[in-house]
């Protein structure tokens, strides 16, 4: 599994300890780290999360974003072709995301969740399988979609 966590400093203490519970639970697994490196380094979000973005579609990595509340970082990565980022506050919506969504961008908030429940979200979503049928033509409307104004 390669994974990329990418947080600003309001997600700072979340991402690591997320990071901190993977290298312990899966050693074998590629976790990269882009963001804050401190929880009092203060950084935009939107300019964090366009270079993740272009490595989540030329390289397949599966992103995980954390913002204080997951909703300005969710916002900008959906600006993106082919990103389908989706902000999980419990397991069912991370199960969802997955399961009718085809979600390839988990987005949490470092400020409205802890460190359990953030990390039962994300086993979630790795683990998920999308589920296809009628949700197929839903996700291929969602991926043609531009607005051009
Ligand atoms: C930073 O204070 C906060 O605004 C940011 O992390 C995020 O929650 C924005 O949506």
């Amino acid at each position: 599994m390669n994974l990329l966590f990418v947080s600003d400093h309001a997600g700072f203490l979340l991402r690591r300890a997320l990071v901190c519970a993977l290298l312990h639970a899966h050693p074998e697994w590629t976790l990269q780290e882009e963001g804050a490196t401190h929880a009092q380094d203060r950084c935009e979000y939107p300019m964090l999360v366009i270079p993740a973005m272009q490595a989540v579609r030329t390289k397949g990595i599966v992103a995980v974003l954390i913002c204080g509340s997951g909703l300005g970082m969710s916002m900008m990565a959906n600006r993106f072709q082919g990103i389908r980022a989706a902000l999980c506050h419990d397991v069912t919506t991370a199960r969802l995301a997955r399961a009718h969504n085809d979600a390839n961008i988990l987005v949490l908030g470092g400020r409205l969740m802890g460190d359990t429940l953030a990390l039962d979200c994300l086993n979630t979503f790795l683990s998920t399988p999308f589920e296809g049928g009628r949700h197929l033509a839903r996700i291929q409307a969602l991926d043609a979609y531009q607005d051009r104004k």
